[in-house]
Order: C-alpha cells, then sequence, then structure tokens
C-alpha cells in the first residue's frame, strides 16, 4: 500500500481519534497534504454572492475550493482571485480541450494568478502545449469523466472500457510531464499499483455513505471518501454533498474523519 501524505494543518480540528492518529503519523507523510486540503470543495453556485457565503462558512475546516465552469461564466476571475487574496488554494476547472496552440496560451492567462491546479483534456500534443509554460501551475489530465459510465463510452464509439481507458491515458500523463490526472476513485488503486505514487490523483464523484447507493444525480462512477483515499486518490473533489447539505461543516468533519481515519489505516 502506498502511504500516502498527511496533516500539518493549523485549523483546529475535531479532536476524534483518526484525525489525532493520523496527525501523529505525519512524519510518514510523502506528499505532506494538510488533511483541510484533502477536500477540494467545488463552488458550483452561479453567483459569487452564494460563493463568497460558502467559503465563509466551511473555511475554519477547508483550505482548496473548486472553481469551475457555472462560477466562472459568473463572475470570471473575480472569484479565483478572491479565494487566493484569502490564503486558500484554487483548483481552476475548465477543462480545456481545444488545439494545442490555444491550449498554451489559455494556460499562458491563469498562470501568474496564484492558481495551483488546472484541468486539461486532450491527447498528446494537447497535453504538452498545456505544460509548455506553466510555471508553477500544477496541470491535471482529465482522464474520463466520472459522470461517464461504460454505455456512455459505447454511445461515444470508445470500445475500450472505462478501467483501461483511464489507465492508459494516466500513463500518457505522467510520461508527458503531468502533475497530476482526474478520476473517479474506482480507478484510483490500478493507477497506484501500475504508475507508484508520483502522479496526484484528484477524484470527484465522492458520496459520503449511504449516498452512495442511493444515486439520484449526474455522477456514475462515485465512491466514498474513505474508499478513495484507501485506494490512492491524494485529494477528493466534492460540491453538492456539502453545498446542499442543511449543515455543510457536519458533513465536511464526518467526511475529514473518514479520510483521517483511511489514512491512518494506509499507513499502519
Ligand atoms: O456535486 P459533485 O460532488 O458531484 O461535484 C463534482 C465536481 O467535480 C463538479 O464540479 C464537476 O464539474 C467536477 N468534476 C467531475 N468529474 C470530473 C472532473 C470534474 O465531476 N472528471
Amino acid at each position: 500500500m502506498v502511504v500516502h501524505g498527511l496533516l500539518a494543518t493549523t485549523v483546529t480540528l475535531k479532536t476524534t481519534l483518526p484525525a489525532k492518529r493520523a496527525q501523529e503519523c505525519g512524519a510518514m507523510k510523502e506528499k505532506n497534504i494538510p488533511l483541510r486540503e484533502r477536500i477540494i470543495l467545488a463552488l458550483d453556485v452561479g453567483d459569487k454572492t452564494q460563493a463568497r457565503e460558502i467559503v465563509r462558512r466551511t473555511e475554519s475546516h477547508i483550505g482548496f475550493y473548486k472553481v469551475g465552469l457555472q462560477l466562472f461564466m459568473a463572475d470570471w476571475f473575480g472569484m479565483v482571485d478572491w479565494l487566493v487574496d484569502r490564503g486558500h488554494k484554487v483548483m481552476l476547472d475548465l477543462k480545456f480541450f481545444d488545439i494545442p496552440e490555444t491550449v498554451r496560451l489559455a494556460v499562458d492567462q491563469i498562470r501568474d494568478r496564484g492558481v495551483a491546479l488546472a484541468t486539461v483534456h486532450g491527447n498528446d500534443p494537447i497535453l504538452r502545449a498545456a505544460l509548455q509554460d506553466r510555471g508553477d501551475l500544477r496541470i491535471l489530465a482529465v482522464t474520463v469523466l466520472t459522470s461517464f459510465g461504460e454505455e456512455d463510452m459505447r454511445a461515444m464509439g470508445m470500445t475500450q472500457s472505462i478501467a483501461d481507458l483511464v489507465a492508459f491515458r494516466a500513463k500518457r500523463a505522467l510520461e508527458l510531464g503531468c502533475d497530476g490526472i482526474v478520476s473517479s476513485g474506482l480507478e484510483a488503486a490500478r493507477i497506484r499499483q501500475e504508475l507508484g505514487p508520483r502522479l496526484l490523483i484528484v477524484t470527484p464523484g465522492i458520496r459520503p455513505g449511504d449516498n452512495v447507493a442511493a444515486g439520484g444525480d449526474d455522477q456514475n462512477r462515485v465512491m466514498t471518501p474513505g474508499r478513495a483515499l484507501a485506494a490512492g486518490a491524494d485529494h477528493l473533489v466534492v460540491g453538492r454533498p456539502v453545498t446542499r447539505a442543511n449543515d455543510p461543516v457536519r458533513v465536511i468533519e464526518l467526511m475529514q474523519d473518514e479520510i483521517a481515519a483511511a489514512l491512518v489505516g494506509s499507513l499502519s
């Protein structure tokens, strides 16, 4: 089992046993990711007022936020700059997919804004172009959207299984020099096994507890936070389970307990 980095957090965590034990094991960290940065909270709302409200409500526990298409269309770089100024890490999830030169120039637009992670789709030339002048920005290659199931792949003319395609794309991403990939938790274990610890694995499609069986939204390849971490994910992208909860902070606390327990398990 790969040993994952963990908690160097300054936030006041709930003093539950798994979180404390995981903190004690921090010396064995590999990627040194604090617990408050394990969950990347997706700010999938339509205006900056709502987004800022979510951040203010959750930032005692969360230090990493995702700005995706919806919020970016509403506020352009306003929200990104606000988050960076507030000391938070930002994943800008615009999933660039265009001819290589356009992607290179798009990366250039976001490179010096303090964004930590950006997402890119595509083949080798597109990924190479994204990596060319990225500076400190880390590039994640999107493998296969977590909303896709096997039938969706068939409908798009793909004959490979999702597992094989994700493994293939992850290998290409690593060989090209990408900093990480986006995949579901279902593929994380195989990626770790085949490609080792270097790639950052960022995993959406997280559904806590019994929500996993419930389904009912557009995500297809879903997993609980603990299982995704145990399978090798470094960060979990979580949106609706937190942003639509009556008590978002409580949901985060439960997920972080699960994450901490999984990290302790992977170290013992
Ligand atoms: O609400 P939910 O937890 O399903 O949010 C998942 C987030 O992760 C969304 O913002 C979505 O755009 C993003 N995402 C994804 N699958 C990918 C890449 C990003 O669901 N492959």
